[in-house]
Parts: C-alpha cells; structure tokens; sequence
C-alpha cells in the first residue's frame, strides 16, 4: 500500500506529485515570443514511493523530468520519471527496496548492485541526448523529444568512473562538455576523475587525481586554461554509513581545499590551496587572467546543509549559514599554497546562481540567483523551515559592473525553482534575451512558467504559461536552443 509519511519531505507543500503528463498547447498570458525556440527541460527530485525506512531526505526523491517544448510561439509540455535501475525494480515490486539515501546498506537484496542513482539533480542536452544526472551514478541518457530512457551509459565503455557530477559546462567556444566524477573508484572513495567529452558525446579525456580526503563535491569551476576543484568538510564515510548517519555531515575543524588542474594536465599538475572550512553548492562563474584564476560563487560560513548535520552537534544556523557571492583568486604563479577571498560582491545572499552560458569560463557582467526574503509575508500549506533549501521568494539580477540588484518577489503563496536564461540570439549582447522561472502556487498547486526580460527582472514576468497542476520544488535544468535538438 502506497501511504507517505506525514514529515516534512512529504508533506505539506513537499507532498509529492508522482503523475506523468502530455500536455499540447498550454494556456499562455501574453506573448510567447516567436523566435524563441528549444526545449527548456528541468528536473524535480519526486518520489514514486515512500521511503523504505519511514523517512528520507527531499534528495532522494525519483528523478522526474519537466520539458517545456517552444515551437514558434506554441508551448508544448511533457513530464516523465526517469527510468532508473531504482525507478524499474521498484514499480516493479510496488514498494521501495532502495535505502537511505546514498547509504546501501539497507538495500534489498534484490537491487543489490544496481545504480543507486534517481537522476534527480540535473539535465542537459549534449551530443542530441538528454542526460539525467545525479553524482552517485553515471548519466542516465534520454530521447528529448520523448523523454524516453535510454539508460545509464559508460560512453561506449570508455567511462571509467563510477560517478558522473550533475554540473557538467559547456565550452561555449569548443562546445566540449567538461566534467567530473567524485568517488570516481567507489562509494566513499576519496577519488577524482577529470572528464572532458566531445560535442558528439565521445569521451576524449579521464584523468584520475587524489583530493586530501572524501567529501561532498557537488560543483566545480571551469575556466579557458584551469580546472578547480572545491573540496570543502562535507565529510562521507563507510564508518558513519554503518552507524546509520546521514552519508554526510559538516566538519567545521577540517581545512578546505582547491584544487587546481591546467586543463589540459593530469594529476601531476595539480596544485591544492586551503583555507578554513566554509560552505558551498555551486559556482556562478569562473575565468583566468593568466596565472590567475578567479572563481566567483556563493559561500555560507557554517553548515548549508541541515539534513547534513554539523558533526560537532552545533545546530543549523541560517544567519551564519547565509551564502555570499565572492569572489575566490588562486594565483598559479605564486609559491603560496592559500588564496585570496573577497568581500562579497553582491549584497543579496542567494543560492542557485546562473549566468547567461555563452559567457561560462570568461569575464561576465550579469548574474541571476534565488534568494529567501524573510521580511516578505508568507502563505503556503508548510513554514518555510519545512520547506528548507527549497523555499525561494525572490529572484535577483546582480550586474556586477554597476554593483545594483533589482528583485522580483513573487507573492506570499509562490515558490520559484532556477532561473535559466536564454539568447535572443547566438551572437546577441550578454544579458540579451529571456529569463525563465518557474513559479509554484503552493495553495492552489499548480505551476506557472514566467517569462521576464533579464534586465529588467524587478518589472515582473512579461509572459505566463500555465500548467494545470504543480511541478514538485526541483533542482537544476537547462535551454536547449533548437539547433541543439535532434532533429524527429
Ligand atoms: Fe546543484
């Protein structure tokens, strides 16, 4: 018998969702403009059945994907699960079988040694697939078209790695994917694989390399010559996963680490530089002005995460866990082994930063990312602590040139999900174009997606397209420009 839990994760705002749907020509509130054409896919954690142990935490949710097809003013719309090795042996069973989360020493014995992953985290077209990624497995590839699975790949056996991150970049100019895996040889194995794959999918590159020990690396950063790798104590390891702990927790006394790689070297060539602990998930952007690489991300000063408990027993503390943008400098001409860190560069905190891709791995002006307004009312079937990570009511452009943010703040009832911002053109000015968000109405669940102009995000959406019903909070996803698309 399917019966969710009545925790937080589950509940609420959080209840889950679990349908597939066709939908063509969704109702849309001013224009969709006519040149806009692709696909924008996007990914939700959404469990398909309540957990094997009575509770688990919003990532270990089935990998459901959300395409938004744009066809010359028309918006077409189709979500399907991702069919995961766990997603399979579980509907097939009509009960979960996998454990906790990242722990498989709950497992059935039926799924013994089968991919844990749920490709909840991400997805990107790249070489004409669509991959579903979640960093505890390998990618899992798609039709986007039909969102149909294909399956999990190892690049035509050339994949050595057990895992795939789910932040892949794009080379805008060679439109190589760069990537990486972390436990690359093993669950809780302090391994890093450096991955650069062709414009067609073929892998080129695997380059093994040792971080100074496991932990979660859950982004990195790309730049025209580096490669860098943040290593900061969100601490995994077999012992906590015997004791029944979460896979991971937070260890303020251990040093972090960065990584450093030209991007054509190996491991010989890496350089590592430390500071003391600090938080991150993801990285705005990053470039090099020679030697100098400069990498621009926001960072909390305690635990982000607070399913991931600081192993000290200090508890979660939002003040301090707040994520700055700054900027971090590693000088690869210098002897020293730490780095320079700024002030903040942008006085909103936020989380979920993006910027216009063309600009990955290069000097940029403009940012855009979530942020949590505590001053602002709130109207939704779960406090925002319930919610956690998830609850976003405000969305921020940051031009860092002029130092200004402008803020849209969606109403007392609406969630957001990522922003992803999209080219007018190939060679349009940057910043040019559209900005997407997808806006939750937690009290009537259903789901809007908005269309603002980038630079002007404090003017409000310019077009709405509705969904009839909600799309679970997600994660991360990407514009895949027409061009991109396979061709039916
Ligand atoms: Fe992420």
């Amino acid at each position: 018998m399917v019966k969710f839990p009545d925790t937080p994760t589950f509940a609420g705002y959080n209840e889950p969702m679990r349908f597939e749907a066709d939908l063509v020509d969704l109702e849309v509130e001013g224009e969709v403009p006519a040149d806009m054409n692709g696909a924008f896919f996007h990914v939700r954690p959404d469990p398909h059945y309540p957990p094997k142990f009575g509770d688990d935490i919003y990532f270990g949710g089935d990998g459901a994907v959300s395409a938004f097809y744009f066809d010359h003013g028309r918006v077409h719309f189709k979500h399907r699960y991702v069919r995961t090795d766990k997603y399979v042996a579980e509907e097939k069973a009509g009960e979960a079988l996998f454990g906790a989360y990242r722990n498989p020493l709950g497992d059935d014995e039926s799924v013994k040694g089968k991919y844990r992953g749920t490709a909840n985290t991400n997805v990107l077209v790249h070489g004409g697939k669509l991959w579903a990624l979640k960093e505890d497995s390998p990618p899992v590839l798609m039709d986007p078209w039909t969102l149909e699975t294909e399956g999990y790949t190892d690049l035509d056996g050339k994949l050595t790695a057990q895992t795939f991150t789910a932040h892949p970049k794009i080379d805008p100019k060679t439109g190589q994917m760069i990537a990486f895996s972390y436990a690359a040889k093993g669950l809780c194995t302090a391994s890093i694989a450096y991955i650069e794959i062709a414009p067609d999918g073929t892998l080129e590159r695997e380059v093994y390399l040792e971080p100074p020990y496991y932990s979660m690396i859950h982004d990195f950063a790309v730049t025209e010559d580096y490669v860098v790798f943040p290593v900061l104590p969100v601490i995994g390891s077999w012992q906590r996963l015997e004791a029944g702990l979460p896979h991971f927790g937070y260890d303020p006394n251990k040093e972090m680490y960065l990584g450093v790689m030209p991007r054509g070297g190996d491991a010989k060539d890496v350089r590592w530089f430390s500071a003391p602990a600090c938080f991150n998930a993801h990285v705005l952007n990053a470039f090099n002005e020679g030697q100098n690489v400069h990498i621009d991300l926001p960072v909390g000063q305690s635990n982000g995460m607070p399913f991931f408990p600081d192993v000290t027993g200090a508890p979660f503390n939002p003040e301090t866990a707040a994520p700055m943008m700054i900027r971090w400098t590693v000088d690869m001409g210098s002897n020293s082994d730490g780095f320079e860190q700024s002030a903040p560069i942008a006085p909103i905190p936020g989380e979920l930063p993006r910027i216009d891709d063309r600009y990955a791995m290069h000097p940029y002006r403009h940012g855009w990312y979530h942020t949590a307004d505590p001053t602002k009312p709130v109207d939704l079937p779960s406090t925002p602590a319930d919610i956690g990570l998830f609850f976003v009511n405000t969305l921020v452009h940051q031009d860092f040139m002029t130092g200004a943010p402008q803020t849209y703040w969606g109403g007392p009832d609406i969630v957001f999900q990522e922003m992803q911002f999209v080219p007018k053109s190939k060679d349009a000015p940057e910043g040019e174009g559209w900005l997407l968000a997808l806006a939750n109405h937690g009290n009537s669940r259903r789901t809007d997606l908005l269309i603002f102009d980038p630079l002007r995000l404090a003017e409000g959406p310019q077009t709405t397209i509705s969904l009839p019903f909600m799309l679970r909070s997600g994660v991360h996803g990407n514009w895949a420009p027409a061009e991109n698309m396979p061709t039916t």
